[in-house]
């Protein structure tokens, strides 16, 4: 059986970007793939954390996984800090990467922009998620189209060390979805749609009630030729608005456009809001129930202890590659 990794940074409340992007796609997969799926406490910390909320949010997102459908007997869930091999192998994945090729990374980039002091963990982020990956010999990781770059460097990494020490590790494969890779604001359908962007209109929160998702998508941006029809490059806010339509109500785009013919925006988004209510309400009913059980304790500390098993071994393989211990007599 292949074996499926992924990862979401405890860092604020999820956006359905977050879900229609990566956590969807996580619940189709594990049926068919050994999963492990991480709340990446570790590199949430790259940037400053308010330490009672960032408490906060990694239990909030252990809820919210298995609350859109993880199934924890058939999937790995865990928090990445419990599990100390990834940083272990962070550090190795660090030894062997360059500064430059860091410095290339286009997340990098946007977070460090502008910023005086930006901590050194930020440009080493892409291998500590290297270590993530490798850790758990991953065939496929499902990502969002923003986290691409991230993947290719992986590869390079584990080719690299693999050609170099000893060939242990898999190279995975990046899985992007062909509708929803990139969910764009809400009110800038030129930038994604973020949980760190200040202003709350510009996202859909998992957690949004009913009545702040139909006022969110009323103040959504279209633009002026009043038609409901999909092209990116022309009409980028409409068709995320389609985008993000046909992946909650499992409609085509072609079908909700034929049922849009000689509509107006209006009525387009007030149903769509309907439809995302639909999708999210289950979700965060089954939510707030996880949040106040004891159950989710029991689901993270077997799925540290499972995920441990696997990545300690791994750590020893690489540390051996390396040379590191010593000889025993
Ligand atoms: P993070 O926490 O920013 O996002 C979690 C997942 O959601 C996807 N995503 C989106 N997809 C579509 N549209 C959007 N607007 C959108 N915003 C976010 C992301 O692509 C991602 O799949 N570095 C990773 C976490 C990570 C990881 C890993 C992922 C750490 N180690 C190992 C995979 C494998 C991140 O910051 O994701």
């Amino acid at each position: 059986m292949k074996t499926v990794f992924s990862g979401i940074q405890p860092s604020g409340t999820l956006t359905l970007g977050n879900y229609l992007g990566a956590m969807k796609h996580f619940v189709d997969m594990q049926d068919e793939y050994n999963c492990y799926f991480c709340i990446v406490d570790q590199h949430a910390i790259t940037v400053p954390q308010d330490r009672l909320k960032l408490r906060e949010n990694i239990r909030s997102l252990a809820a919210l996984y298995l609350a859109v459908g993880i199934n924890h007997e058939k999937a790995t869930l865990f928090i990445q800090s419990e599990v100390p091999g990834h940083s272990q192998l962070a550090w190795i994945m660090q030894c062997i990467s360059y500064i430059g090729e860091l410095e290339r990374m286009t997340q990098f980039k946007d977070k460090s922009d502008g910023k005086e002091a930006v901590s050194s963990a930020l440009l080493t982020y892409p291998p500590l998620m290297a270590a993530d990956i490798l850790l758990y010999k991953t065939d496929i990781v499902p990502v969002g189209e923003d986290q691409k770059q991230h993947l290719e460097l992986t590869r390079d990494l584990a080719e690299r060390f693999n050609k170099k020490y000893n060939d242990i590790f898999t190279i995975p494969e990046v899985r992007i979805p062909k509708v929803g890779a990139r969910i764009m604001s809400l009110n800038d359908p030129h930038k994604k749609m973020s949980k760190s962007n200040p202003n709350p209109k510009s996202y859909i929160s998992m957690l949004d009630d009913e009545a702040t998702i139909i006022k969110k998508m009323k103040s959504a941006v279209t633009d002026t030729e009043g038609t409901i029809r999909f092209n990116r490059e022309e009409k980028p806010a409409v068709s995320n608005l389609l985008s993000i339509y046909s992946l909650c109500s499992g409609e085509s785009i072609e079908e909700i456009e034929q049922k849009y013919v000689g509509k107006g925006y209006g009525d387009f988004k007030s149903d769509l809001a309907s439809v995302v209510v639909a999708t999210l309400k289950p979700i965060q009913e089954r939510y707030y129930q996880l949040l106040e059980s004891t159950e989710l304790d029991d689901i993270l500390d077997h799925g540290a202890s499972k995920a441990n098993e696997v990545a300690s071994k791994m750590v020893q393989k690489a540390e051996r590659a390396m040379g590191l211990g010593r000889k025993r007599k």
